[in-house]
C-alpha cells in the first residue's frame, strides 16, 4: 500500500529520475521509494557509471518499471522510445548529479540516455549534485552549474558534510527526503509566477565575523553562512541585483550574485554601507558584539595564570542600516538566534533596531542552528508572524525570500 503522501505536490507526477555514477548512487534507490510514497510514478534512467554502483534491478523493484541504461537497447526503444520517455516526463530529477555529468549537461552533449533524455526534455529539470568537495568547488564546475541554473535548472544541495573519500566540505549528495521536499516546494509547471524582485537591490550579510586577537588568534562563532548565502541565492533566481557581504566561509559563491568577503565585524559594516543605497536589507550574519580594543601586534605570550581580554562593541549593522537616512531603503531583515525565550526576544530586537522584520529561530538545540543544514523559524513584523517548520535552509531561505517579496508589495 503506497502511504498517504506528505508531499501533495509531487501526486501523479510522472517523474524521470536520471541517475548519475556516483558512489551517491545508492541513495537514489531510497529516492525512488520515497517519490513513489508521494504518489509519483517514477522511471529510472542510469549512465553507464551508475550501473557500476547499483544495479539496474534494484531500481526496477523500487520503481516497478523496467529500468532504461542504453540509448542502444533496440527492445526498449520499441516499447518505449527515449524520445518518447523524455515527452512522458512532467519532470526530470538527475540524482546524483556528478560533475562530468553536469558538464556534459551545461554544454548541450547528447553522448548518452541520460544527457539525450536532459537534451530532449522540455519538462523541468532538477540536478543534485553529489562529488568531492574539491571538484565542486572548481571554477568549471560552478561555471557549468551556473549556466545550467541561468537556464531554470533547479539545483537541489550538495549538502556540507564528510564525503566518502573521508574528507569533508561541499559535495554531499542531500538527503533523499530534503530531495523530495524541494522537489515538492519548486513550483510546478502552470503555476502562478512567484512574485519577482526584478529591479530591486538587495543586501545580505552572511556568515561569521572574526575579530582578531593577534596575528594567530581571533574571536569567532560557529555560524555557517548557508542560511545567508542560500537566501543571497533565492533572492538572484527571483532576478533582484544582490550583493552579498560575507565573513570567512567556505561555501561557493551563488549564481548571479555579486560576493564581497570581509572578515571583522568593522569590515563587514563598511562593505554593507559600500553596497548601499539598496532597496532591501538582509542581516543573516552573525556578527561578533564585540572585538579586541587594539589586536595585539605580535603573537601573545603565555605568562600570568589568567589572561583578560579588553573587549570594545562593534557597530551594530543592522540597527545603523534601519536608522540610515538612506532613502531607497524598503525592507530591513533582522536575524535572532536565541536560546529561550524566542517570540519576546525577538520582537524586543524588532522594537528596538526598528526593523521591518525579524527571523528568530532556537539555537542550541538538536538539529538545527548554526551548522545545521535545517532549522526552524519565525518571522515576526509589527503586526504579524508566520512559522515556518523545520525544512532545509535552502528551502527555508526561498520561502522567506517569497515573503519578503509579498511583504515589499504589502
Ligand atoms: N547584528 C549586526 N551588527 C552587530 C550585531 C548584530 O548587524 N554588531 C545583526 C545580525 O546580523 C542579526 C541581528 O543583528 O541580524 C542580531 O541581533 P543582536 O541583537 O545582535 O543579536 P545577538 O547578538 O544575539 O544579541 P544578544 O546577544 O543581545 O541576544
Amino acid at each position: 500500500m503506497v502511504p498517504a503522501s506528505k508531499e501533495p505536490a509531487l501526486k501523479g507526477q510522472r517523474i524521470l529520475l536520471c541517475v548519475g555514477g556516483g558512489i551517491a548512487a545508492y541513495k537514489a534507490l531510497e529516492l525512488v521509494r520515497r517519490l513513489r510514497d508521494a504518489g509519483a510514478s517514477v522511471q529510472v534512467a542510469m549512465t553507464d557509471g551508475a550501473q557500476q554502483f547499483v544495479t539496474a534491478l534494484s531500481f526496477q523493484a523500487l520503481s516497478g518499471l523496467p529500468v532504461r541504461t542504453s540509448l542502444w537497447d533496440a527492445a526498449a526503444e520499441q516499447a518505449m522510445g527515449h524520445l518518447e520517455l523524455a515527452r512522458w516526463a512532467d519532470r526530470v530529477v538527475v540524482a546524483p548529479a556528478t560533475a562530468d555529468l553536469i558538464a556534459r549537461l551545461a554544454h548541450g552533449h547528447a553522448d548518452d540516455l541520460v544527457a539525450t533524455l536532459c537534451l530532449a526534455t522540455t519538462a523541468p529539470i532538477s540536478i543534485c549534485p553529489a562529488m568531492n568537495h574539491r571538484m565542486w568547488l572548481h571554477p568549471a564546475t560552478q561555471a557549468n552549474v551556473e549556466a545550467l541554473r541561468g537556464r531554470g535548472v533547479q539545483v537541489i544541495g550538495p549538502e556540507d558534510g564528510p564525503l566518502a573519500e573521508g574528507e569533508s566540505g561541499p559535495g554531499r549528495l542531500s538527503e533523499p527526503a530534503d530531495i523530495v521536499a524541494a522537489l515538492a516546494g519548486a513550483a510546478p509547471a502552470g503555476a502562478p509566477p512567484r512574485p519577482r524582485l526584478h529591479g530591486l537591490k538587495v543586501v545580505v550579510s552572511a556568515g561569521p565575523t572574526y575579530e582578531d586577537l593577534d596575528p594567530v588568534r581571533y574571536l569567532g562563532n560557529r555560524s555557517s553562512g548557508k542560511m545567508g548565502f542560500a537566501i543571497a541565492a533565492s533572492a538572484a533566481r527571483r532576478g533582484a541585483d544582490v550583493v552579498l557581504v560575507a565573513g570567512p566561509v567556505h561555501l561557493p559563491t551563488p549564481a548571479g550574485v555579486k560576493r564581497v568577503d570581509v572578515r571583522s565585524a568593522q569590515q563587514m559594516h563598511d562593505a554593507v554601507f559600500a553596497a548601499l543605497p539598496a532597496d532591501i536589507y538582509i542581516g543573516a550574519a552573525a556578527v561578533a558584539d564585540y572585538t579586541p580594543r587594539e589586536p595585539a601586534a605580535n603573537k601573545i605570550k603565555k605568562s600570568s595564570e589568567s589572561l583578560a581580554l579588553d573587549l570594545v562593541r562593534t557597530p551594530d549593522i543592522l540597527a545603523e542600516v534601519a536608522a540610515s537616512t538612506q532613502g531607497r531603503l524598503r525592507l530591513v531583515v533582522g536575524f535572532a538566534a536565541e536560546t529561550e525565550k524566542v517570540a519576546e526576544y525577538a520582537r524586543k530586537k524588532l522594537e528596538a533596531k526598528r526593523l521591518d522584520m525579524i527571523v528568530a529561530n532556537r539555537v542550541g538545540v538538536a538539529g538545527g542552528g548554526f551548522e545545521s543544514d535545517s532549522n526552524a523559524m519565525t518571522a515576526y513584523w509589527a503586526d504579524g508572524e508566520r512559522e515556518f517548520p523545520s525544512a532545509p535552509k535552502t528551502q527555508l531561505a526561498d520561502e522567506l525570500v517569497e515573503l519578503i517579496a509579498e511583504r515589499l508589495k504589502s
